[in-house]
């Protein structure tokens, strides 16, 4: 296990699972341990009838830095993509609980595309939401290019995910990405009171509405499928490697 995810159950907040990312040194940035530990937390959510929503937070000005540079080099290297990250993909897609996310400075690559997934997100002013998947020589993924276009319209969808445009929270916000922007230092307990507060409705009803709201999203994991080819075929590229090798040498 890992301790860069942590899991906790706040007694103030009943019914709430909180999920964190916890390397602050590295940004928050997702190995495939901490993958892993996500899944494996999410699943038993499910199973789990005393959790009845599910917060998402990072650390002060660090939400997460996306995918851990060094797994996207190994992975280049040895031209093996572990399952971690497509397992994770397809367990938030089956999550059946409200999922709740709290965003605190950067927001990149799935740190952004996480929060499609979300049913509400908040975020604070310093927030930027961005991904660079082009950039690297890679394609959008967690079903981006069709939950982007659906919520965010073409323009803005082509905007983050082909063009790599950061955006500011309340370009987010604007865009239909999260639901509200509010101050550094009331965020977490925002969030954790939004997850609450959803966690104390009916869960029936709550289940049933969560349902019917993402019905329009019943091709999600098809195309989390179809980018994750075009995404393991990429990171074999040359052009990908380089990327990678630009990054870890970067301070040198
Ligand atoms: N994977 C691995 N390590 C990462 C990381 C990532 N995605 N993002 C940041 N880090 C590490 C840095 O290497 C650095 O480690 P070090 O102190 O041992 O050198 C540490 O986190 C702090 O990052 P740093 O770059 O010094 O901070 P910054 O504030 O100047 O920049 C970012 C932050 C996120 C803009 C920059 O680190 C970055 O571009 N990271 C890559 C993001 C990315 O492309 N993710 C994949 C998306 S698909």
């Amino acid at each position: 296990m890992t301790d860069h995810i942590l899991i906790e159950r706040p007694a103030a907040h009943p019914g709430v699972l909180v999920l964190r990312f916890n390397r602050p040194d590295k940004k928050n940035a997702i190995t495939r341990p901490m993958y892993l530990a996500l899944t494996q937390a999410l699943q038993e959510a499910n199973r789990d009838e005393t959790i009845r929503a599910i917060a998402l937070l990072g650390t002060p000005g660090a939400f997460s830095a996306g995918n851990d540079m060094a797994d996207f080099l190994a992975f280049a290297t040895t031209g093996e993509m572990g399952k971690e990250v497509f397992d994770f993909l397809m367990t938030v897609v089956a999550v059946e609980k409200p999922l709740v996310s709290g965003v605190d400075g950067l927001a990149i690559g799935i740190g952004t595309t996480i929060n499609l997934h979300c049913d509400l997100s908040l975020a604070t002013p310093r927030s930027l939401f961005k991904t660079p998947f082009t950039d690297l020589a890679l394609v959008p993924e967690a079903a981006s290019t069709l939950l982007g276009p659906m919520i965010m319209g073409h323009q803005r969808a082509f905007a983050m995910f082909a063009a790599g445009e950061g955006f500011t929270a309340e370009e987010a916000r604007a865009a239909g990405l999260i639901w509200k922007v509010v101050p550094e230092e009331t965020l977490e307990e925002a969030t954790l009171a939004t997850a609450a507060s959803l966690a104390a409705k009916p869960p029936q009803a709550m289940k049933i509405a969560r349902d019917l709201l993402r019905k329009s999203r019943d091709g999600v994991a098809a195309r989390i499928e179809e980018e994750a080819r075009h995404f393991s075929a990429q990171i074999r590229s040359a052009e990908a490697m380089a990327a990678f090798q630009q990054f870890m040498a970067r301070k040198k």
